[in-house]
């Protein structure tokens, strides 16, 4: 196996572990034998637990001796809740490592050229893009700024209407469209909406399967506005945790939330305008359905821009069918 095979390998560990390890980062790791076959695999335990390289290594007991470490980060160099994966690295006798995004935060990172150091063959950058915009992509984000991850995920019409005229809204996108939006509520730290949508939808805000099931990790569910919900609502059962923040100052409920590193905004188009006026906003996920609604609910409400020449620009970071519907990915341009 060459090493961006293994890398795609690596990737599809962290994936499995995403919205388990924080704070710490979803890493992957494989261990190729000395013959370029997979010997290990592993990815990163929750917090306390060891890390992904140290899992694999495990795994490839003596294979790992003269072979090559994939990791989707720069393995770190320090000791924290465990031990530095660089000494396993070395321990376990790889004579290569190949990792693809360096570690930003300064007291872990200078893994690579302590292993260059050594002697150890180090290849840096491999599948650096597919890592950084996929399951690194929240972790990175909070490293460098200290505030969490923001997604404001919304389902709508092909003509930007979340709701008929009449308010109902349930459902625009399909069964396969809203499986998807749980998929991504059980990899979310917290789930936000406006008071608005707790009063109008009653959402239970919880991660389901398709069954109906509860999925096995729970994002903390959060309220965001001045107005009491009642006691009776969904939102507030014991399914999982909830946060109710009085407040409207968007900055405000990101600094309640600067423990999280990946928050999914689910609000209707009040608190959607609000975060994005205020430029909180780092990912946009709009699941297109393939009807028409008119009317006056439009997906998003006034975003302070007055003239084209002054529109929010994003990009299409993908796109891809699920079901009938459209899911757009957006990030800022
Ligand atoms: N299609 C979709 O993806 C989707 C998703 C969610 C909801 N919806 C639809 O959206 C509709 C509800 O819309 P909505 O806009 O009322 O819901 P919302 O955006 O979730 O909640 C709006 C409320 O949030 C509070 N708020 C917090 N920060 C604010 C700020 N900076 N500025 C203004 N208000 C702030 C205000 O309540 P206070 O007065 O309490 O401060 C406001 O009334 C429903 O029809 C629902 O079905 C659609």
């Amino acid at each position: 196996m060459n090493l961006e095979a293994a890398m795609r390998l690596a990737i599809e560990q962290s994936e499995r572990v995403k919205g388990a390890t924080y704070p710490n980062p979803p890493v992957g790791a494989v261990i190729l034998d000395s013959d370029n076959d997979v010997a290990g695999v592993g990815a990163t335990e929750p917090p306390g637990g060891p890390h992904a390289e140290v899992l694999a290594l495990r795994r490839a007991g003596e294979r790992a001796v003269g072979g090559t470490a994939v990791v989707t980060l720069e393995p770190c160099k320090h000791h924290g809740r465990t031990p530095p994966c660089v000494d396993a690295l070395v321990a376990a006798g790889v004579s290569a490592v190949a990792y693809a995004v360096a570690d930003p935060n300064p007291v872990a990172a200078g893994g690579a050229s302590r292993l260059a150091d050594i002697g150890l063959d180090v290849t840096a950058g491999v599948l650096a893009d597919d890592v950084a915009s996929g399951p690194l992509r929240e972790w990175l984000h909070k490293q460098r700024t200290g505030q969490p991850h923001v997604t404001w995920k919304f389902a709508t019409s092909v003509d930007g209407r979340s709701a008929a005229a009449d308010g109902s809204s349930q459902w625009i996108t399909s069964e396969a469209a809203r499986a998807d939006v749980h998929r991504r509520r059980a990899v979310a730290d917290a789930v936000l909406v406006g008071t608005g949508t707790v009063f109008v939808d009653d959402p239970l805000l919880t991660a389901r399967l398709p069954d109906g099931t509860l999925a096995e990790r729970q994002p903390l569910r959060v309220v965001v506005g001045e107005r009491e919900i009642s006691s009776e609502a969904k939102v507030l059962n014991d399914d999982s945790r909830t946060m109710v923040i009085r407040t409207r100052d968007p900055h405000e409920v990101i600094k309640a939330l600067s423990d999280r590193t990946d928050v999914l905004l689910e609000g209707g188009p009040t608190l959607a305008g609000a975060f994005l006026r205020a430029g909180v906003i780092n990912r946009i996920l709009a699941y297109i359905g393939p009807i028409l609604l008119g009317g006056p609910i439009t997906a998003i409400d006034d975003v302070g821009v007055l003239s084209i020449a002054h529109a929010q620009r994003w990009r299409f970071d993908s796109v891809e069918s699920i079901g009938p519907d459209v899911l757009l990915s957006l990030v800022p341009n």
